[in-house]
């Protein structure tokens, strides 16, 4: 009896404490795009996480891969007064953020991030020297995803070039399956390209994509980057258009497409259906990519809450635990990323993230290491629009190569 009043008294005390701290209060509005069923699988770790310590949570989800949709509605919010305590961002647009001075900085909690991230990740993060994001995990987005039993049935191995590719696309049509899942929006067909991009070799997607070089942009090997891309496009079905990635990468799962090119989100998909690396599906960096990494590093930004510009317990709480070695072990097992911090075992993963380590690793000492254009890493949203939208026109009509080479030339020029 007394041990348990006790224990009654300690719990109590314990209350009240966490009253005084603000945290049994306290609700967190997070928004963010992970609607699919990996990627809500990956959230729910730290929606847990959170509720453990207390915290509401008020999910304000925005489906539409890649985050197109999340990133408008975060606008709305913010015009409106109603800023989360927490929303998905990356690359410079967490700058643009910072810029309007509606975050708050999280340094408390980052006491000792640096040494355990990426030097590029860790700068990203970062606004005027201090910290304003969190990182998550580092997706690969240069990969192909091949269904195993579609490549043992017409006797195929993971293409390393692109003849190699189109060989192996031809023997999938021949055998009645669709050689190209693909969801025909904006960001999927900027994936596509860019990987192709990439192919040509690190120096080429430098100049091209990072210094946005007139000469690389307009050179004979950029016609032939959207002469690969249109055939590419011919191992497409009929019904790609607006399809949603993650359906395209069903259509891998289920063997009815044979190949996807996609970010490791896709491996949460196969994942969330009980495949297998290596067993039901493989991973291979696309083809002519394997000494290069384009990658995407997701994160969280904290808006100033009530007009306090200090960050909130539960905001700096929710920093600490995402940067937690625990939850980006469990975040990225679900995710099909690799935790973004350094010193997290990876014996627990599949060999695609072993892989994903390794390549992160050598590319960083290479210099091959480099942010995805596609998804929002590299270039502002203005010129990264710009070049979505010439190589979206020319996915979806008739245009020659060398056209697209001249309209690429001249949206970057204008911007
Ligand atoms: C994000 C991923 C997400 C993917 C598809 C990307 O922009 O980085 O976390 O899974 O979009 O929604």
């Amino acid at each position: 009896m007394k041990r348990h009043l006790t224990s009654m008294a300690a719990a109590a005390a314990l209350l009240v404490a966490g009253m005084h701290a603000g945290h049994a209060a306290e609700a967190l509005s997070v928004l963010h795009w992970w609607t699919s069923g990996g990627e809500s699988k990956a959230i729910r770790v730290l929606k847990d996480d959170m509720s453990k310590q207390g915290y509401e949570w008020k999910d304000f989800a925005v489906a539409g891969g890649s985050g197109t949709a999340a990133m408008t509605a975060l606008k709305t919010q913010v015009i409106s007064g109603n800023a989360p305590s927490a929303a998905q961002i990356k690359g410079p647009l967490i700058q643009d953020w910072a810029d309007q001075g509606v975050l708050v900085t999280i340094d408390q909690a980052a006491t000792d991030w640096k040494s355990h991230l990426p030097a590029p990740i860790d700068q990203a993060m970062k606004s005027g020297g201090h910290y304003v994001a969190v990182p998550f995990s580092v997706h690969r987005i240069n990969w192909l995803w091949i269904n195993k039993a579609d490549l043992d049935k017409v006797g195929g191995q993971p293409p390393t070039t692109w003849p190699e590719f189109f060989a192996l696309a031809d023997k999938f049509r021949a055998a009645g399956i669709t050689p190209v899942a693909h969801g025909g929006q904006p960001w999927q067909d900027m994936t596509i390209w860019e990987t192709v991009v990439l192919s040509q070799g690190a120096e080429f997607y430098r100049k091209a994509l990072i210094d946005l070089d007139q000469k690389t942009l307009t050179s004979p090997q950029m016609v032939q980057v959207f002469e690969t891309v249109q055939k590419i496009r011919s191992y497409f079905d009929k019904a790609y258009h607006g399809r949603d990635w993650n359906l395209a990468t069903a259509m891998v799962i289920s063997g009815s497409g044979g190949m996807q090119f996609m970010g490791d989100w896709a491996k949460g998909e196969f994942l969330n259906a009980n495949k297998k690396a290596d067993v039901d599906f493989v991973c291979a960096p696309a083809p002519g990519t394997a000494q290069a990494f384009t990658y995407t590093a997701d994160a969280f930004v904290f808006f100033q809450q009530n007009g306090k510009k200090d960050a909130t317990p539960g905001q700096l709480a929710m920093a600490r635990t995402i940067m937690s070695p625990a939850f980006q072990e469990q975040f990225s097992l679900n995710k099909g990323s690799i935790p973004v911090r350094l010193d997290v075992p990876m014996d627990k993963f599949d060999s695609c993230a072993k892989k994903s380590r390794a390549d992160e690793q050598a590319t960083l000492k290479s210099g091959s290491f480099f942010p995805s254009l596609a998804f929002g890493e590299l270039q502002s949203p203005v010129t990264a629009g710009a070049i979505t939208d010439v190589v979206t026109t020319f996915m979806n009509s008739n245009e020659d190569a060398k056209e697209g080479v001249r309209k690429l030339a001249a949206a970057v020029q204008v911007k």
